[in-house]
């Protein structure tokens, strides 16, 4: 890479390069990669953007940590700061980026190998991403239950407590009495088996694309590492993160991710479709 180059011209060129290979046919089988940096241009706050990012907006609930919000020991305590989250996050009130709309447009096209998605906001089935590319590694708010007995809870009552803010319990007739949550992931649990029956699958990607976040929270932080030797990996994020920009096809795209997908769409001769698309959704 020559040293003297302003990095916005190298990712210009590089993503020339990237959009070339699409154009070419030389990548049929994207792999992506989100976090919540996807999200926030929908409203959404992330979580560890100084200022704007939820733990740094949860100080406020007195919690011993930041992330104890997501802990399931500290939930089953106190289920109160989550459930005043939930009503925040909740599905519904937001709609999908032009970052979300792209990775639709890759599966009309028959490029979107898979998704994984760190996010809990549901917004890549709402951009209308097919549900069998999206692997939702941290699960979701789609569905819930009970953490005792996990009997499932019925989602139009869920809808009701959450607008309330309320924990619900469960309505299980011997009275299990239980917390209800939603089936996100918290620390201390396991990821879904989806993820981990998929793993593999980045090592087949012939191109990866990695958007919104911060590589910091494993085991999926670890999947841009499972794509093969000179695959390129572009990174759409405000700063560099994981070890993205070690490898000599590396491709980082450093800014406001939705700018940089609009840049690789005009490369690509998708910009109208994009845009049209994002509107009508
Ligand atoms: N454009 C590009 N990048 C952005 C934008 C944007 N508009 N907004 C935020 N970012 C970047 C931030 O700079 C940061 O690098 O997105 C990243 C978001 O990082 P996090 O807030 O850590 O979110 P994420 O990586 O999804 O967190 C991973 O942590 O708490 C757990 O389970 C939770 O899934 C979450 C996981």
């Amino acid at each position: 890479v020559d040293p003297d180059t302003p990095p916005d011209t190298l990712s210009d060129r590089s993503l020339r390069a990237v959009a070339q290979l699409i154009k070419d046919g030389r990548a049929k089988q994207v792999v992506v990669m989100t976090g919540a940096g996807i999200s926030t241009a929908a409203g959404i706050p992330d979580f560890r953007s100084p200022k704007t990012g939820l733990y740094h907006n949860l100080a406020r609930l007195n919690l011993p940590h930041p992330e104890a919000v997501f802990e399931i020991d500290f939930f089953r305590s106190n289920p109160a700061p989550f459930y005043l989250l939930a009503k925040e996050l909740y599905p519904g009130n937001f709609s999908p980026t032009v970052s979300h709309t792209f990775i639709t447009l890759l599966a009309k096209k028959g490029l979107l190998r898979m998704l994984f998605t760190q996010n809990i906001d549901c917004l890549e089935r709402a951009a209308g991403v097919p549900a069998d590319r999206i692997i939702e590694a941290h699960g979701s708010f789609a569905t819930q239950r009970c953490v005792d007995c996990r009997t499932p809870f019925p989602d139009d009552l869920m809808r009701e407590y959450v607008k309330r803010g309320e924990a619900p319990r469960c309505t299980r007739r011997e009275a299990c009495g239980g917390l209800v949550k939603p089936d996100i992931v918290f620390f201390g649990e396991q990821l879904p088996e989806t993820f981990h029956s998929n793993v593999a699958v980045p090592g087949l990607a012939d191109l990866v694309l990695v958007m919104g976040t911060s590589l910091l929270v494993h085991p999926f932080a670890g999947l841009p590492c499972r794509a093969r030797e000179g695959v390129p990996r572009v990174l759409f994020n405000l700063e560099r993160v994981g070890d993205m920009g070690t490898r000599a096809d590396d491709v980082l795209v450093l800014g406001d991710c939705d700018s940089g997908i609009r840049k690789l769409a005009d490369e690509l001769g998708w910009r109208d479709e994009l845009e049209a698309t994002w509107r009508g959704i």
